[in-house]
């Protein structure tokens, strides 16, 4: 259902909040504050009072997702996104370094490995696994924001001879609220002054428990300047993500999320994550109120590549403006969809700033006035 509250209605409507409020009393609402929500069809009965008719507006002109499927075992497995989260200076970077050289991916294109936000590791048993880059940064909180969890595990890295701080805290908060499973690597064994046992009691009183301390989150001490523990963390990963089964449809409308935007040298740039769907060149996509006509995909060594399966991350070009980080990206039948769609946006985000939440006001009746 669409809401709006007293308070935008009136602003709408271009009538002060008490002289509002006055009125609806008068209609027979009782005990009403502006910050009062009304539902779509109060707030049409009350537009209607001062001349107002209210449009539902249900998004037919918008793109939208495909309905979750409540049975995907038919459907071909995807890569795991996993996601490294942790407080400032544990070591995050140092082990996804790790993880990225150990892969036949990164060794195969010489290692050289381009900054696209997120980036694919080809585990020794021929499986991959997709680690998000820089998390906590904007586009994966904005992503939070709007309720998508892109990430299926989190990797929380706690120093051993610092535990638990501030950021591991949020961390924590983040992989509870999104209720992914999260697998704790306990970083920087090698230094003197590590002390495993604080870090799992700390962690304890922050609500993840782990295997020894009576819960079943999975901790593995590691080193990302050694290497000691990483082939372990690994595959802790690997059989997390085997239990998990995830699967996606690739046959259908492509949709994903755009992770960073840049300007290359080839023109404007995006890394997405594709959700659902394969991505070709040519296809026609939007996000938020940017669209773009494929013209190339680059993995994340920069090469070109045929096509974007879920679970993948990938470079697109061909925008025509440049893509928020952390919008989602829907596949659009056509150009003149795409247009229409992103015209469409750009209204709605008009009235919106007006402070119309849900519910558009017909600017026509508006006029009569
Ligand atoms: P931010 O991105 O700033 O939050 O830091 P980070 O969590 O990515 O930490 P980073 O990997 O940059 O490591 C921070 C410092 O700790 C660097 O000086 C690393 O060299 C050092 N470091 C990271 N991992 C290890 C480790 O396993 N052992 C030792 N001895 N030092 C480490
Ligand atoms: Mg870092």
């Amino acid at each position: 259902p669409e809401f709006i509250s007293v308070s935008n209605l009136a602003d709408v409507i271009g009538v002060r909040p008490a002289q509002f409020v006055q009125r609806m009393e008068e209609m027979g609402f009782e005990e009403i504050t502006y910050r009062d929500v009304l539902d779509a069809e109060t707030a049409g009965l009350v537009a209607a009072e001062f001349n107002y008719e209210a449009i539902f507006d249900s998004g037919k002109a918008d793109l939208h997702a495909a309905p979750e499927l409540e049975d995907t075992s038919d459907l071909p497995s995807r890569p795991p996104v996993v996601t490294i989260m942790g407080h400032v200076d544990h070591g995050k970077t140092t082990i996804l370094d790790w993880l990225r050289k150990s892969s036949v991916a990164a060794s195969e294109h010489g290692g050289i490995t381009q900054h696209i936000g997120a980036f694919s590791v080809m585990m020794p048993s021929g499986k991959a696994i997709t680690f998000l880059d820089t998390p906590g940064h904007s586009a994966f909180l904005e992503m939070r924001r709007r309720g998508a969890d892109v990430t299926d595990i989190v990797v929380l890295v706690v120093a051993a001879d610092d535990s638990v701080k501030p950021q591991t805290i949020e961390a924590i908060k983040h992989a509870t609220q999104a209720k992914v499973p999260v697998i704790v690597a306990i970083s920087k064994i090698d230094k003197e002054g590590s002390n495993l046992d604080r870090v799992k009691g700390d962690l304890s009183v922050h609500g993840i428990h782990v295997e020894d301390y009576g819960g079943d989150v999975q901790a593995i001490g590691v080193s990302g300047k050694t290497g000691q523990g990483m082939v372990e963390l690994e595959e802790a990963i690997v059989a997390l993500s085997e239990m998990l089964d995830h699967r996606a449809a690739t046959t259908c409308n492509v949709e994903g999320w755009v992770i960073e935007a840049s300007t290359k040298s080839y023109g404007r740039a995006a890394s997405a994550l594709i959700r659902r769907g394969t991505l070709r060149p040519g296809d026609i996509i939007v996000a938020g109120t940017a669209w773009a006509r494929v013209r190339t995909l680059r993995n994340e060594a920069g090469v070109t590549i045929s096509e974007a399966t879920p679970g993948m991350p990938v470079e697109i070009d061909g925008w025509r403006e440049q893509p928020g980080a952390g919008t989602e990206l829907l596949q659009a039948p056509n150009e003149q969809k795409a247009k229409d769609v992103v015209d469409y946006r750009m209204e709605r985000s008009d009235t919106q700033k007006m402070g119309v939440d849900m519910v558009a006001i017909n600017e026509a009746r508006r006029d009569l006035l």
